[in-house]
C-alpha cells in the first residue's frame, strides 16, 4: 500500500504494478464508500495526485471523470473536486453484497460437485449457438420455451429415461420447482382440491403445492416406496419413483402400474434419474401412461442448480391449462445453449464422467461405513443414501458434533413433513442422516469422510444394527 498525502489528505491508495487506472478507480471509489472521504472533501488536483503517485496525470484526470459520471464525486470550474453528497451516491455495494461462503466439508443433499460443471464445454456450446441462430430466437419466446430445446429434450428423453415424449408438449421451466408452481396452478384451475405427496420429501415443495391454493395430503412411504393404495381422494399425487427422496428406495413394478393405473395426474419428479449405479436406469411411469403421467427433469442435479431450467412433458388433457398458467421461463439464451450441449453430446458426456464419479464416492462412503459396521440405505441411484440412527436424539447429537468439526450435515427431520412424531415420541418417524456425498469438491471428499467417521464413530460407539 502506497500511503499517499497530498493537499494534507491521507488517501492510502494502493496503485503499485499494473491496472494502475482501474486500482485507483477502485480505491477511490471503496474510500468514499466506506466514509474515509467524506461528502464535501475535496481532493487533490489531478496533477498533484499523479505527481505523488508518480502515474501520469491522464491517467488521474480520467478516473475523475469516470467517478463524476458515476456520481461519487462532483465536479466544477474553479472549485476541483470532491466528494459528492451522500445522497447522490449510487449503485449498490457489490464489495458488500457477496454470497455467503459455504460450508467448508458440505454432505448435505440437494446438489451436484459444482466444482465439476463443464464451464468450457458449455460456453462453448453457448458462443456456436449463439452464433448460428437466427435473429427471430431473440424475440419473445413460445411460453413452452425454444422449439430446439424441446425438440432435443424429446430425443433425449426418450433414449435416457424412456419418457414417451413429443415436442409439442414439452413445457420447459425454471427449474423443477417453478414447474411444480405452474403446474399446480393449472390443476387447481382445472378444479383440482388436494395433491397427495410424500411424507418424506422436500419441505419447499409442499409449501408450494399449499401456495398455489392445493391441499398437500401426506402419503405413506413404505420400503416399496409411496403406497399407492393410501393415495384416497386426492387429485394428483406428487412422487419421486426412480429415486425416492430422501428415502433412495425405487417405487415397486406394482405400485408403478397401480399409480399409473389410478386415473388422476401422477406428477413423477424424476430429479436425479440418470444416477442408477448397480443396474440398469429404471424408466420413467410415464411411459406408462403418458395421458395421466406428468414427467418433470431438470439441470440441477446434472449440471448445476444455476442453469434454472427444467422440463415437464405435459398430457395432452393438460397441456393448455398449463400453457395458460405459464409466466415466463428461463433465458431464451440458457436454452439456446443447453439445447446445443445435448445435441453435441456434451450432456451425454457430462454424465457419463459424473455418473462414474459418483458412483466411486458412494462406494467410498459405503466402504466406510461398513468399517465402523454401519450400512446405509438407497444406495443404488442418486447423489445421496440414507444412514438409519436408533432414534432423533441420536440423530441431533450426531449433526451437532459434526457442526463442531467443521462438516454440515442433515438429519433426516429436515425431509419428514410436520405431524409426524419423532421416533421415540410416537414411534412414527426415522431418524438417521441423508448423506450427500455428490456435493464436496473432489479434493475435500476424503477429509469430509473422515470427518463423517469420526463424528459417527465418537457420536455411536454403540454399532448400529
Ligand atoms: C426431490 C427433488 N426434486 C427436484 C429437485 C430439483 O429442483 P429444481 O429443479 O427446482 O432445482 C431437487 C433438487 O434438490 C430435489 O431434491
Amino acid at each position: 500500500m502506497a500511503k499517499t498525502w497530498a493537499n494534507g489528505l491521507d488517501l492510502h491508495l494502493d496503485v503499485t504494478g499494473t491496472r494502475v487506472r482501474a486500482k485507483l478507480e477502485a480505491s477511490l471509489r471503496a474510500a468514499v464508500r466506506s466514509g474515509r472521504l467524506h461528502p464535501g472533501m475535496r481532493l487533490p488536483s489531478s496533477r498533484t495526485l499523479a505527481a505523488d503517485l508518480g502515474v501520469a496525470r491522464n491517467t488521474v484526470a480520467e478516473v475523475y471523470s469516470q467517478l463524476v459520471a458515476e456520481g461519487w464525486l462532483t465536479a466544477r470550474t474553479g472549485s476541483g473536486t470532491v466528494v459528492a453528497p451522500r445522497s447522490a451516491v449510487p449503485g449498490p455495494d457489490t464489495t458488500a453484497a457477496r454470497d455467503p461462503a459455504p460450508p467448508r466439508y458440505d454432505l448435505r443433499p440437494g446438489e451436484p460437485d459444482l466444482s465439476a460443471f463443464p464451464r468450457r464445454e458449455w460456453l462453448a456450446a453457448g458462443r456456436k449457438a449463439l452464433a448460428a441462430a437466427p435473429d427471430h430466437v431473440l424475440s419473445y419466446p413460445d411460453p413452452r420455451g425454444l422449439h430446439v430445446l424441446r425438440a432435443v429434450l424429446a430425443e433425449y428423453l426418450a433414449r435416457a429415461r424412456g419418457v414417451a415424449a413429443d415436442a409439442g408438449y414439452i413445457v420447459i421451466c425454471s427449474g423443477f420447482a417453478h414447474g411444480l408452481a405452474v403446474l399446480c396452478r393449472a390443476l387447481r384451475a382445472s378444479g383440482a382440491v388436494s395433491v397427495a405427496v410424500e411424507e418424506y420429501g422436500h419441505q419447499l415443495h409442499r409449501d408450494i403445492v399449499a401456495a398455489q391454493g392445493l391441499d398437500p395430503v401426506l402419503l405413506p412411504v413404505s420400503d416399496l416406496g409411496a403406497v399407492a393404495g393410501a393415495v384416497g381422494s386426492a387429485d394428483a399425487v406428487l412422487l419421486t419413483p426412480a429415486h425416492q427422496f430422501p428415502l433412495g428406495m425405487t417405487l415397486g413394478p406394482r405400485r408403478r402400474r397401480a399409480f399409473a393405473e389410478w386415473g388422476g395426474i401422477v406428477i413423477e419428479d424424476d430429479y436425479d434419474g440418470e444416477f442408477r449405479y448397480d443396474r440398469q436406469p429404471v424408466g420413467a411411469v410415464q411411459a406408462l401412461a403418458p395421458d395421466n403421467v406428468v414427467y418433470a427433469g431438470t439441470a440441477s442435479k446434472s449440471l448445476a442448480p444455476a442453469v434454472r431450467i427444467g422440463w415437464l412433458v405435459v398430457p395432452p388433457r393438460l397441456l393448455d391449462a398449463v400453457v395458460a398458467q405459464l409466466d415466463g421461463g428461463p433465458s431464451a439464451l440458457d436454452q439456446l445453449t443447453l439445447a446445443e450441449f445435448i445435441a453435441s453430446g456434451g450432456y451425454d458426456r457430462q454424465i457419463r464422467r459424473a455418473r462414474l464419479a459418483y458412483r466411486r464416492r458412494r462406494d467410498r462412503l459405503v466402504v466406510a461405513l461398513d468399517g465402523l459396521g454401519m450400512r446405509m440405505t438407497g444406495i443404488a441411484a442418486g447423489l445421496h443414501a440414507v444412514l438409519d440412527l436408533p432414534s432423533a436424539e441420536a440423530e441431533r447429537r450426531v449433526c451437532a458434533r459434526a457442526e463442531d468439526h467443521g462438516l454440515a450435515l442433515d438429519g433426516l427431520r429436515h425431509y419428514t413433513a410436520a405431524g409426524i412424531g419423532d421416533a421415540g415420541a410416537d414411534g412414527a418417524r426415522r431418524a438417521g442422516l441423508v448423506i450427500g456425498y455428490g456435493r464436496p469438491p473432489e479434493h475435500a471428499y476424503t477429509t469430509a469422510l473422515a470427518r463423517l467417521c469420526a463424528v459417527l464413530a465418537s457420536s455411536l460407539p454403540v454399532s448400529l444394527p
